[in-house]
């Protein structure tokens, strides 16, 4: 049984056959009807969404399964104090697969260990949003026909925003890619993303300057939700917006990807260039989840791979100490991994471990 909790969860093949299973299914999705017949997919929703958990119902529903599942903390057992992983358990029962969107990075992480059916991770926190990744990377390719050798821009929320940190992690495998991440200094991508994507990595503070070299340009939302001070989001919002006079000096094949929802980061005029993709990118995003779904629920699609996975360890005394990791919050044990730059990571955030002075240290 095979998880989605990172783009990196999947290989470079398996992430191209199932891009190409969403291109067949987008040019005919009438034919996918039946796929899913008589199997269910939870959809466990403890942060607000519009977008990702319509468009995994959406998927389930024309694959002809069914849905269920909770929309809110609030309408749950959590509210009663239930651990993501006895909710797992139960729901384990009751369908084939689920998706998993969480405030604390890693939830889904833990909702994996515990599993009986494939967690497909739906936002954790500022980390990951895998299924985000794999509609942008959809969209791109039916845009620009490629995955390598672009330049792509990403303008926004770069500390928080989690669809970036999946994107960066998924495009920076394929060849030749290079990324101009365009932030205020305060909202910088994290230190372990910037190291691991150091060659090819430019960072600015000016979208004006940096639009006329760009492929394509990813904009996000400032995250009011993830930031500890109001006062730093008031000072933030509103840094960067792309308007019609701005684009002229664009591309003219330059798409605008943004995972919505957006507050004022682009101008509504430019919604009738025709290099807006985002609203395609939302339709797209039902095809990639149907891809997703049959594949690994082992319906149709190529199987993926079997892959030894390396196992995370307890380390005696450490603990991860980051502020919004779920291992600070439930009782699961430690875990940590080495990431390939040789320094220990936690296994449930991705964060390397805190030091003493880390900001985002719990106390
Ligand atoms: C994004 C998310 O939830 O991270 N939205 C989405 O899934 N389409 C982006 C955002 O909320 O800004």
């Amino acid at each position: 049984m095979r998880h989605l909790l990172t783009p990196l969860d999947l290989s470079v093949p398996e992430l191209d056959r199932l891009l190409a299973l969403a291109g067949e299914i987008a040019a005919d999705p009438a034919a996918w009807r039946g796929a899913c017949a008589g199997k269910k997919l939870a959809t466990l929703f403890y942060e607000p969404s519009t977008r990702t958990r319509l468009s995994f119902e959406a998927a389930m529903l024309n694959l002809g399964g069914s849905v269920l599942g909770f929309s809110s903390a609030d309408s749950s057992s959590v509210s009663k104090g239930e651990t993501v992983a006895d909710t797992i358990r139960i729901i384990s029962c009751y369908a084939d697969i689920c998706a998993m969107r969480h405030p604390l990075e890693g939830a889904p992480f833990v909702a994996a260990r515990f599993s009986g059916i494939p967690v497909i991770n739906a936002g954790d926190g500022g980390h990951q949003h895998p299924t985000q990744t794999l509609t942008d990377l959809l969209t791109i390719r039916r845009r620009l026909g490629r995955l390598d050798h672009l330049t792509v821009g990403l303008c926004g929320d770069l500390k928080y925003g989690r669809t970036v940190h999946s994107l960066i992690a998924a495009l920076s495998r394929y060849e030749g890619n290079r990324f101009v991440c365009i932030s205020p200094e305060e909202l910088r991508l994290p230190e372990e993303l910037r190291h691991a994507v150091k060659d090819a990595l430019v960072e600015t503070a000016g979208l004006d300057a940096a639009l006329p070299d760009l492929d394509l340009l990813y904009m996000t939302r400032i995250q009011r939700e993830r930031f500890a001070d109001p006062a730093v989001y008031q000072r933030l919002r509103g840094s960067y917006i792309l308007t019609r006079e701005k684009l002229a000096a664009a591309k003219p094949s330059m798409p605008v990807l943004h995972p919505l929802p957006r507050v004022d980061e682009i101008d509504p005029d430019v919604d009738g260039d025709p290099r807006a993709a985002y609203f395609e990118q939302a339709q797209n995003g039902v095809y990639a989840r149907m891809a997703l779904i049959v594949t690994l629920l082992g319906l149709a699609g190529a199987p993926l791979e079997e892959r030894a996975k390396a196992v995370p360890t307890e380390r005696p005394g450490l603990r991860c100490g980051a502020a919004r990791c779920i291992s600070g919050a439930e009782p699961v044990p430690p875990l940590f991994s080495p990431a390939p730059d040789g320094t220990l990571r936690c296994w449930y955030c991705g964060r390397p471990v805190a030091g003493e002075n880390d900001p985002n240290r719990a106390i």
